[in-house]
């Protein structure tokens, strides 16, 4: 039997290659092995405020993102969050079961909400029993995410068990999966915080759909450390970070690329990690351009059917051992 395997990304803004390296990429290899669902977490993304427009555009684009990388719908179920209605209503059924403290605890909370005071949306706390209904609901053992999600799975976890024990067994126990390299890619402009969506500066971040050009220029603007070697060494952040993107983008191992770079200066260092990550991307981008709409949007309804079967048997059995009377 394949493991089920869950996973999401917000449709909230620019997709880059933070979330291509540390999500989208291991899913593409992860998915011939594997029993998968994919989703575009539609609900999540509006616990910060969307504009409708742009939410829109932006879902779909994730949609051929997902496509365009190589997630092949004949492997994976592709779909949007807020087409199986069940999401939302395990999350309020987890809801109940869920501690304040455990949700003020969050990181990602705390960072989200950071100087709003008050008026901190509820939605952003209540964010992570979402997520946990998301991955709870198709009985998922592993979920492959980036290093700042680990808390999250964490409470999915946590809460799998506290509803088997007062219930009975019901849910499957998820486990995070978290790459070694790349679990984490810094943003070019300050290699302490990592590659964002939404950092309002572009040149922060490389888009995947950003042109060549651009992506020379980020890369050329990128800072560095102090020094001139090109090494992996955790008081060299930058150059780190710019080598663990030269390798996930190339297949050429760390080291290999050390010894290549020894005695070479930063500027052509650079020029060739911009012509990976341009060739990398150019089918890619080839292929985002030629996804047609219809065409996507046919395949996101067919994995939501589908996404459906599973979410509405978990969601009768949760009610039932709940003692909810069902229809
Ligand atoms: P987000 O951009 O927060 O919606 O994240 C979508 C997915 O990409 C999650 O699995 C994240 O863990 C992953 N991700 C986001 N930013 C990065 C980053 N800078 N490095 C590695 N993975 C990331
Ligand atoms: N919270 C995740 C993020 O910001 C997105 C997400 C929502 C997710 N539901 C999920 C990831 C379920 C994995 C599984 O990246």
């Amino acid at each position: 039997m394949k493991k089920v395997v869950f996973s999401g990304i917000q449709p909230s803004g620019v997709i880059h290659i933070g979330n291509y390296l540390g999500a989208i990429q291991r899913w593409v290899r992860l998915q011939h092995e594997t029993f998968n669902y994919f989703c575009i977490v539609d609900l999540h993304a509006i616990t910060v405020r969307q504009d409708p427009e742009a939410l829109r555009a932006n879902t779909i684009n994730l949609a051929k993102t997902y496509l365009a990388a190589g997630l092949d719908p004949q492997h994976c179920i592709l779909f949007i969050q807020s087409h199986v209605k069940e999401h939302t209503e395990l999350a309020w059924l987890l809801g109940t079961l869920t501690y304040m403290g455990e949700l003020s605890r969050m990181t990602q909370f705390k960072d989200k909400s950071g100087t709003k005071g008050e008026n901190v949306g509820v939605g952003l706390f209540t964010y992570p029993t979402l997520m946990a209904a998301d991955i709870l609901l198709y009985r998922t053992q592993l979920v492959p995410v980036g290093e700042d999600q680990k808390q999250h799975i964490e409470l999915t976890r946590d809460l799998a068990i506290r509803f088997n024990n007062a219930f009975g067994e019901t849910f499957v126990v998820p486990e995070p999966l978290i790459g070694q390299v790349g679990a984490r890619i810094m943003s070019l402009g300050d290699p302490t915080r990592k590659m964002s969506k939404s950092d309002p500066r572009p040149a922060h971040y490389i888009a995947l759909t950003d042109t060549p050009d651009v992506i020379r220029k980020k890369i050329n603007r990128a800072v560095t450390d102090s020094g001139s070697e090109i090494l992996y060494h955790e008081e060299k952040p930058a150059l780190s970070n710019l080598l663990t993107i030269y390798h996930l983008m190339s297949g050429i191992p760390i080291s290999e690329l050390e010894e290549r770079y020894r005695g070479v200066g930063y500027a052509q260092f650079k020029r060739d990690l911009a012509d990976v990550i341009i060739e990398h991307l150019r089918p890619f981008q080839e292929r985002y351009e030629g996804l047609d709409d219809a065409e996507v949007i046919r395949i996101l309804r067919e994995g939501a059917s589908r996404a459906r079967v599973v979410a509405e048997q978990t969601v009768r059995q949760v009610k039932e051992r709940m003692g909810i009377v069902v229809e």
